[in-house]
C-alpha cells in the first residue's frame, strides 16, 4: 500500500494538496516511522515523529544532514513546550505568548522525553509552533510532535515551494504537502534563552526590535554576522556548515544604486550574473537576475533567485547587498552565508 512506503530508497515522491484526505495520509506515513514534507510559513520542512529514532535517522539520511546539526521539534500547541522543555522561564513563556504560532524557535534545556538524536546530543531542544494551518493540522492529527529540518538536501538553499522540495529529495521521501509558496521565505528567528536574556543565533522574520518589545535584553551572536574563526566552538551547530550556497562563487556588493550598476556593468566575464534590485534591472548590463528592493519580499524571493542561479548555470554572481534593517537583517546573514563572507564594499 502507498501509505506503507518506506521513506527513503527510490520511492515513487507524490505532491498533493493538505486536505482533511491527504493529512490523514501523511500521519499515517509519519505513524509507521516515515518522513513527510510539509510546508509552514517560514520555509517546507522534512517531518517526522520527534519521538521515533528510527524514523529521526531517515531524515538525516534524506537530506544527507551531518549528525551533529540538530533538529527544530515544532508543536501545535503551547502547552506541548513543558512535555518538551525541562525548564521553562517565564520570559520563555512571554515570548511564546506574543510570537507563536510564528517564526520564532526558541532553544531551551531538554526534557528526557527528547531523544538524543534530535538535539544531536546536546542538553538544550529547539522549539517551534508554527503558523501554517497545514503544519499545525498535520502535528495535532498525528498526535506527536514533528522534528522537522528545511526539506532541501544538506547545504541546499532551504526550499520555499514544493517544487524546491522535489528537485532536491525526489525518491528520497513519499510525501510533500503542497501548500504554496511561503509567506515568510527564510527560515524562523533561533534564539537561545537565558535567564532574562535573549540570545539571537539566527535571524528571521521574528526582527531585533520586535524580540525587544517583550524583553529589552537581546544580544546578537556574533556568527550572525561574522566568520567562525578557525577551533572556535559555535552555539547553534548550523552556523559552522556552508549554507544556503549555489554551485557559483557569490560576491555581495555594498553600495548605492549608481556604483553597484557601475561597477557590475564594468565586470561582466563569461558566467558571470547579477542580482540586482528590482528597481535597478534596466541599469545593469548583462545576465541579470533580480530580487525586490523590500526587505519583507526580499525574504520570500531570495531562496528562489539562488536556486535559479543554479539552474541557470551561472559561475560568479554579483548580489547587490540589501539593507540590515529589520526582517533586512535576516536577508543579509542568508547572503552573507551564500557568500562565503565576501563582500565588496564601494
Ligand atoms: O523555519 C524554520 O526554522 C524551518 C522550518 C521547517 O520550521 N526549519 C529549519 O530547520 O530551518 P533547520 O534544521 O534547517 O535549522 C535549524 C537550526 C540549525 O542551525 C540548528 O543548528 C539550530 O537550528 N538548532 C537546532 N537545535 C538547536 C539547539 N539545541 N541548540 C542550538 N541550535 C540548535
Ligand atoms: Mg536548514
Amino acid at each position: 500500500m502507498k501509505h506503507k512506503e518506506r521513506a527513503f530508497g527510490g520511492v515513487n515522491t507524490k505532491i498533493v494538496r493538505p486536505n482533511a484526505q491527504n493529512i490523514g495520509w501523511a500521519c499515517d506515513i509519519l505513524r509507521s516511522g516515515g518522513v513527510v514534507a510539509m510546508p509552514t510559513e517560514t520555509v517546507y520542512g522534512l517531518a517526522a515523529n520527534a519521538y521515533d529514532v528510527q524514523a529521526i535517522q531517515r531524515i538525516f539520511e534524506a537530506k544527507g544532514r551531518p549528525q551533529d546539526n540538530p533538529l527544530i521539534v515544532h508543536i501545535s500547541e503551547t502547552e506541548a513546550l513543558f512535555e518538551l522543555a525541562e525548564h521553562t522561564s517565564e520570559l520563555a513563556v512571554r515570548l511564546a505568548q506574543t510570537y507563536w504560532p510564528g517564526p520564532l524557535t526558541m532553544i531551551l534545556p531538554k526534557s528526557s522525553k527528547v531523544p538524543d538524536i534530535v538535539t544531536a546530543g546536546l542538553p538544550t531542544v529547539a522549539i517551534r509552533l508554527p503558523a501554517h494551518s497545514a503544519a499545525r493540522k498535520l502535528i495535532s492529527e498525528a498526535g506527536f510532535a514533528l522534528a522537522a529540518p528545511s526539506a532541501n538536501l544538506s547545504g541546499k538553499p532551504s526550499p520555499t515551494s514544493a517544487m524546491h522540495v522535489l528537485d532536491d529529495l525526489h525518491g528520497r521521501i513519499p510525501l510533500i504537502l503542497d501548500g504554496g509558496d511561503c509567506q515568510v521565505g527564510l527560515e524562523s528567528t533561533v534564539v537561545k534563552i537565558d535567564e532574562n536574556r535573549i540570545r539571537l543565533l539566527r535571524p528571521g522574520a521574528i526582527t531585533v526590535d520586535m524580540l525587544q518589545q517583550v524583553c529589552s535584553n537581546v544580544e546578537v551572536d556574533r556568527a550572525v554576522m561574522h566568520p567562525l574563526k578557525e577551533g572556535q566552538t559555535v552555539v547553534s551547530p548550523g552556523m559552522k556548515y556552508k549554507h544556503y550556497s549555489p554551485e557559483a562563487e557569490v560576491i555581495l556588493v555594498d553600495g548605492s544604486s549608481s556604483r553597484f550598476c557601475q561597477y557590475v556593468s564594468a565586470h561582466r566575464e563569461e558566467g558571470t550574473y547579477v542580482v540586482a534590485f528590482e528597481s535597478e534591472k534596466e541599469r545593469v548590463a548583462g545576465r541579470v537576475l533580480t530580487y525586490s528592493d523590500r526587505p519583507q519580499q526580499q525574504a520570500k524571493e531570495l531562496f528562489g533567485v539562488l536556486r535559479r542561479l543554479d539552474e541557470v548555470g551561472a559561475r560568479k554572481v554579483y548580489v547587490h547587498c540589501p539593507s540590515q534593517q529589520g526582517v533586512g537583517l535576516a536577508v543579509y546573514n542568508r547572503l552573507l552565508r551564500a557568500a562565503a563572507f565576501r563582500v565588496i564594499s564601494l
